[in-house]
């Protein structure tokens, strides 16, 4: 018998939990799910951004997509927020974790307030609240229930800079004394690395129970950055450039749909190259 391999990327009816749907990649990610034939729930915490992204996408594709206003860093909320999509729209069978807190790498009014030193503990706390803490509950709830229903995929998405530490460099401000200078903030680094110890946790914790945890770890994307600072990131990729930001929809399609099946605790990066050298 001939299989027919290219079906198993159909996602047709699955429904898919984007945290974080109404940003950048967020969009991007329900526009994998709806290309598949999957129906997008992006979960945000912007009301605004979150409606108007929902029904240009459900314009765009004319389909159905979700969106439901959570504060992902209250357990409450996501228990709340479980009951209703299942009420409203059904059995979550595709979580995304994608949400974080990205605070600018700029000078800003408080020159140097980014570096290790100086970093505010408020920042640290915000930052793991939302991109560690924020997983950890959708899990918590949403996988849990993935597990007693023996079916679902979860995808963290990481980072390059949750393989290789930040080049400082590229975020340099001529004429800036060193202890000025604007860096990537550590809490950058620790969640991203972090996304993916709770991915082998959980992938190992839940094999045996129909729930697949896998890592995305995303390059950086062109999005309207000031040449000045794309050309620096350039110079650090073997391909030489950016990613385009549809280009990471079909490792996104490849890893929440039956083309996967065999793939748990994995970390797929696609990053130009970035991370070998
Ligand atoms: N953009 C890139 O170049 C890039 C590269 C690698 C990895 N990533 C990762 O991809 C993910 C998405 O990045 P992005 O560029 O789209 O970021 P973004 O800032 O555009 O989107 C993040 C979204 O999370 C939402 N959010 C923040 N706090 C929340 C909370 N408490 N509850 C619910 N939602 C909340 C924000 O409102 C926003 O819509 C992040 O995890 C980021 O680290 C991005």
């Amino acid at each position: 018998m001939i299989t027919n391999t290219i079906n198993n990327f159909k996602l047709d009816g699955k429904i898919a939990v984007i945290t974080g749907g109404a940003g950048f990649l967020g969009e991007k990610h329900a526009e994998a799910i709806l290309e598949g034939g999957g129906i997008p729930v992006l979960v945000d915490i912007n009301e605004s951004a979150a409606k108007k992204k929902a029904e240009m996408l459900s314009k765009k594709y004319d389909s159905e997509v979700h969106w439901f206003i959570t504060d992902i860093t209250k357990k409450e909320s996501i228990i709340n927020l479980n009951d209703s999509i299942i009420s409203e729209v059904g059995y979550v069978d595709i979580l995304i974790n994608n949400a974080a807190n990205d605070p600018k790498v700029d000078a800003g009014k408080n020159p140097g307030w980014s570096r290790f030193e100086n970093f505010p503990e408020e920042n640290w706390d915000l930052d793991f609240a939302v991109g560690l803490k924020g997983a950890f509950f959708c899990c918590q709830v949403i996988g849990q229930e993935m597990a007693k229903r023996k079916q679902g995929v979860i995808l963290n998405i990481s980072s390059d800079l949750g393989i290789i530490a930040p080049d400082q460099s590229i975020y340099s401000i001529n004429g800036l004394s060193q202890d000025l200078q604007p860096v990537k903030p550590v809490t950058y680094s620790v969640v991203k690395h972090g996304l993916i110890g709770l991915t082998k946790y959980l992938a190992t914790y839940w094999a045996r129970d129909g729930v697949r945890v896998n890592s995305l770890c995303p390059g950086g994307i062109y999005n309207k950055q000031p040449e000045s600072f794309t050309e620096k990131v350039e110079r650090l990729i073997p391909m030489g450039r950016m990613a385009n930001a549809d280009e990471y929809k079909s490792a996104v399609i490849f890893m929440v749909s039956d083309a996967s099946t065999y793939m748990t605790g994995s970390t797929i990066i696609v990053d130009g190259g970035r991370t070998c050298w």
